[in-house]
């Protein structure tokens, strides 16, 4: 079982101490970020990250984020970094921004997933930060959750479902932003959005002048991924989601018709909305702006799951900062079921 400790103003310093010892040991430990919690490692030692695989049950192909609590630790990880890259970091480090960059030999395949890129990230949450200072080390964190379940932004889910897989869990409160960082792919001429997140493709054009691609497999609005290679089911709770698309008038009209059938045939479902559409029975209120949404997201996930809530429907949102993001989350947890 975890150490598992709630940081205060006072015991700030000595449980950050504990858990840098227990990574500098090739320990584990689960630690907040201004995203979601993360589960770290030594980076720099293959036998350290096989620990995060493990406890998460990750396919070991699937590569890590290095998180690091200084700008200057990233010529030590990477190499041929171009200028462009380095306004971004300049600009937006620390914060939710993670980036793709060729690694130099000091970072094992078995953090990178035997890629010859590696993904990296500066946080900007105190505790992270000193905890990935006082290891001298930087540190492999995926999100701390069972691989194929969404993220943990909340104490009481994290704890239990994370408890019994690593040595030592530092709670906070929750997760400030609630979706995990961007990830971009600097190692082409181009910039590309991996994975979208709080800092957002205008956010990054207006800072290096140029025009930022975006992964092909997050254009469409309601297609499957092409790539083969892309799992269609992440983020997933255990109840079917659906996402509803269309005008707010024809969203309610068809979340009315789905919930007659639901009825008639005895099953429970939730419709996940804004405070938006109060006409709607048996609404969850997920937030009343994208940013509580985004937040609030992966807890209500659990929420329908510990309520044995077998389908939810989600109306699409489609306006505003966040609403890219927020949609990727969703579909994927959905499985691209949108109507
Ligand atoms: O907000 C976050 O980024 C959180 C916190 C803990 O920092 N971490 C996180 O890690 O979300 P994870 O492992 O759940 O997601 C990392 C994503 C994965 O989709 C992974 O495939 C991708 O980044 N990634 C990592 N290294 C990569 C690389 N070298 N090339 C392409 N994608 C990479
Ligand atoms: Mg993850």
């Amino acid at each position: 079982m975890a150490k598992i400790y709630k940081v205060t103003n006072e015991n700030l310093e000595q449980v950050t101490d504990e858990a840098s010892q227990i990574i500098k040991n090739g320990g584990t430990v689960i630690f907040p970020t201004e995203t979601v919690y993360g589960l770290g490692a030594n980076a720099l030692d293959a036998e350290s990250s096989s620990k995060i695989y493990k406890a998460k049950g990750r396919p070991s192909d699937n590569p890590l984020i290095v998180h690091i609590s200084d700008i200057t630790q990233i010529d030590k990880l990477a190499k041929n970094i171009s200028d462009k890259a380095r306004i971004l970091m300049e600009q937006f480090w620390p914060g939710p921004l993670t980036m793709i960059l060729h690694k130099k030999e000091i970072i094992p395949y078995k953090t990178t997933g035997g890629l010859d890129t590696v993904a990296i990230r500066f946080p900007s949450n105190i505790i992270a930060q000193k905890i990935i200072s006082k290891s001298n080390l930087p540190i492999a964190a995926p999100s701390a959750n069972i691989s194929g379940r969404p993220s943990l932004t909340d104490e009481e889910n994290l704890v239990k479902e994370m408890s019994d897989k690593v040595d030592m869990i530092v709670l906070s409160e929750n997760s400030d932003i609630g979706l995990e960082s961007t990830v971009i792919d600097l190692t082409e001429e181009v910039v590309k959005i991996l994975r979208p997140g709080y800092i957002e493709k205008d956010d990054i054009e207006k800072v290096i002048n140029e025009k930022v691609d975006i992964d092909l497999n997050l254009k469409d609005k309601n297609e499957k991924p092409k790539s083969p290679g892309m799992k269609y089911k992440h983020y997933s709770p255990k109840c079917s989601i659906t996402i509803v698309d269309g005008d707010e008038k024809e969203i309610i009209k068809k979340i009315q018709s789905f919930i007659v059938e639901d009825e008639k045939n005895n099953i429970t479902y939730r419709v996940l909305a804004k405070n938006n559409f109060p006409e709607i029975p048996n609404k969850i209120s997920i937030g009343v702006d994208n940013q509580e949404v985004a937040h609030n997201l992966f807890e209500i996930f659990r929420t329908l799951d510990e309520n044995n809530v077998t389908k939810a429907y989600f109306p699409y949102i489609s306006e505003g900062r966040l609403a890219f993001a927020i949609m990727d989350r969703v579909k994927k947890a959905a499985g691209y079921k949108i109507l």
